[in-house]
């Protein structure tokens, strides 16, 4: 497999890339294309040359002239579209940079792939954020989370389309022109629809990656409060209330989807798939948080802020169709992937 990582030393293209390394497949060629603009992202990249060989290609999504000569190069059979600008909050900043690294950067990967290699494989990661707010699922307020009355497996792929946020206008954007250019141009694209992807390499901020954004805050309460020295920690600060539910999928089971996808094209080419840890991974923020407590064994201080926009009270993928289509489903246990990163936000 001559396989192009775009966003390849990000947290999930690394993991990807670091497997595909694994297999030592003589005939694999393995090239990874990042703009390093993401905090870790040159550690992610040293990380991976110390593991094996791979090309690095430093370039940018939004340059048509990078993407083309790459793809015209390397003639990849897939291509792993990764690269992105990933952060609701930063999206609504600077919209039109969103716009730029999304949708800008898709189109420049589907318009080389049309007109150099239109075998290649694209598979391409969007986001739960193109069903809006899900504003019509009739939810009850538990003590610790939201929960739907009716719905036992989540949310499917029937369920409509609604972006909100520029964020969320970027990731569907992109979203539709992948599944498009399958459409119109018979490309072999494929639309994988995340929520919460989480684990080792991943450099979670308090706009992005909140299971490892919350280990760390707990993390790094224990550190204080056995320390004599250190000085008191501040709150940290949790958004709405704190009983927003998503479903957790280990960087492991996202991995190993993205290559069961490519395995699979003939029957996922043009499909859109929800893929996440499923209903028995789902928790809620507060439902961490009292995880942590007892794994730490400490009390946490944190106080609440309004909720952020357009922050889907429950979401859970229903990974019915993925496994239907391509046999994937997620194996990694929530407790189990917990405690993977809480390892990896000690280092
Ligand atoms: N991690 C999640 O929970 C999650 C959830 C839903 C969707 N996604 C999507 O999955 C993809 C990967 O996410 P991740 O968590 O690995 O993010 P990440 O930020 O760790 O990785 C993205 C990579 O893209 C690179 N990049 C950013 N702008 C670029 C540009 N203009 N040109 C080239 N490279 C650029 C960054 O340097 C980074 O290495 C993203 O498209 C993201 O929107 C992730």
């Amino acid at each position: 497999m001559n396989a192009l990582i775009t966003g390849g030393a990000g947290f999930v293209g690394s993991n990807l890339a670091a497997f595909l390394m694994s297999r030592r497949d003589p005939a694999a060629q393995i090239i990874v294309f990042d703009s390093l603009a993401r905090h870790g992202a040159s550690e992610n990249l040293a990380w991976l040359r110390s593991l094996g060989d791979f090309e690095f290609i430093h370039g940018d999504i939004r340059n048509a002239f990078d993407v083309e000569q790459t793809i015209k190069r390397i003639a990849p059979d897939v291509i792993f579209h990764l690269a992105g600008q990933v952060a609701m909050t930063t999206s609504m900043q600077s919209p039109r940079r969103d716009f730029e690294i999304n949708v800008l950067g898709s189109i420049n990967v589907l318009e080389a792939v049309r007109q150099y290699t239109p075998q290649t494989a694209i598979i391409y990661a969007s986001s739960n954020k193109v069903y809006g707010n899900l504003d019509h699922l009739d939810l009850v307020e538990a003590p610790t989370r939201w929960q739907p009355r009716t719905m036992q497996n989540g949310v499917d792929e029937s369920t409509a389309i609604e972006f909100h946020t520029p964020y969320g206008c970027s990731k569907g954007a992109a979203d539709q022109y992948m599944l498009d250019y399958a459409r119109g141009f018979g490309l072999n694209t494929v639309v994988f629809r995340h929520s919460t992807i989480y684990g080792g390499r991943q450099f979670a901020t308090y706009d992005q990656g909140w299971v490892g954004w919350f280990c760390r805050q707990a993390i790094e309460s224990k550190a204080a409060l056995s320390s004599e020295t250190a000085p008191s920690r501040p709150p940290f600060t949790v958004s709405g209330d704190g009983k927003q539910v998503r479903d957790l999928l280990h960087v492991s089971d996202a991995v190993n989807a993205y290559v069961m996808a490519y395995e699979n094209i003939a029957t996922a080419r043009g499909q859109a798939f929800n893929i996440g840890g499923g209903i028995d991974n789902s928790m809620s923020l507060l439902e961490l948080l009292l995880h942590l407590e007892q794994r730490l064994a400490i009390k946490l201080n944190y106080t609440h802020l309004p909720w952020r926009q357009s922050d889907q009270k429950f979401f859970v993928a229903d990974n019915t169709k993925a496994h239907n289509l391509i046999r994937w489903s997620p194996k990694t246990p929530k407790e189990q992937g917990i405690e993977d990163t809480i390892t990896w936000e000690s280092r």
